[in-house]
């Protein structure tokens, strides 16, 4: 019934980005799980992509699979990296870990999201702040390789987040991304990546592996929801976290939304 009343918004920036701050804002005070630290759908590894072995758990571990192996796709060693929709922080616990960047400073437009981040994830080249995608807080030509998980679909305008992207990164820097966009939308996202002023590197429809890998975890997804969420909000709950069977799932499956990877970089 809400979800019909509001969908005729759903078009309008300002509507979007009320309803990313509303809704990460409200996720991160209400269910500040110590150990739910993604909220992305999670990537499923190809036979010839190498899966370190990670202490994660089952939950956790394709949401990170995702960041692993995105960020493979440029050499984060040494250099100074921005993640733009960083959430609970654990994809940038891991890169920040596990490629040794100078410095990753994950930026999140939910502030309760960024305190949790904060207070969970402690390494010494690793801090989180709050900000926008459309404005940046950064200067000019100060970042190597900038990371995106899932994020841009809920931005009011992705044509400025680029230009943010493009302002912000270095030349020779990198733009890492992934997202998911309905079909008939995908036009629109490939006309703004053609036009960011970015030179496309990669575009991979990684749709099949996102399926597989919401498939793989989705035992342990059901459980935790039923351990972690108020009964009266499971239902609602296991539709955003996209467990077999939701409309996210089988919007995936049917060719009604897909999942891309992208790699860009700056001149
Ligand atoms: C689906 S979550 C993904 C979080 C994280 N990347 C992950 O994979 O676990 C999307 C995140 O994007 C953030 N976000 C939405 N709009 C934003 C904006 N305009 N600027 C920065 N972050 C934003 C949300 O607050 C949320 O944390």
């Amino acid at each position: 019934m809400i979800k019909t009343l509001l969908s005729p918004f759903k078009r309008f920036a300002w509507f979007k980005r009320l309803n990313a701050k509303i809704t990460y804002e409200w996720l991160a005070k209400h269910i500040p799980a110590n150990d739910w630290h993604f909220m992305n759908y999670g990537y499923f590894p190809t036979a010839d992509e190498p899966v370190p072995v990670f202490q994660t758990q089952p939950l956790q571990h394709y949401p990170l699979q995702m960041y692993h192996h995105l960020a493979s796709k440029a050499d984060l060693a040494n250099k100074v990296v921005l993640e733009v929709g960083s959430g609970r922080g654990g994809g940038a616990l891991h890169l920040a870990g596990y490629f040794k960047p100078k410095q990753y400073t994950g930026m999140d437009l939910a502030q309760h999201a960024v305190d949790l981040a904060n207070k969970l994830h402690h390494l010494p080249n690793l801090k989180f702040i709050q900000g926008s995608a459309e404005n940046i807080p950064l200067a000019d030509n100060s970042v190597d390789v900038v990371v995106n998980v899932e994020s841009c679909h809920a931005y009011g305008s992705v044509k400025k987040f680029l230009s943010e992207v493009k302002r912000v990164l270095k030349p020779g820097g990198y733009f890492l991304m992934v997202d998911f966009r309905y079909a008939q939308d995908m036009p629109e996202l490939n006309q703004l990546l053609a036009e960011s002023g970015l030179t496309m590197k990669l575009e991979e429809n990684i749709t099949s592996r996102v399926v597989m890998a919401i498939e793989a975890e989705d035992e342990a997804k059901q459980k935790s929801i039923r351990d972690l969420v108020p009964p009266k909000w499971q239902k609602l709950f296991a539709e955003f976290a996209g467990v077999v069977g939701s409309k996210f799932y089988r919007n995936l499956q049917d060719g009604t939304r897909f999942y891309y990877r992208y790699v860009m970089t700056k001149n």
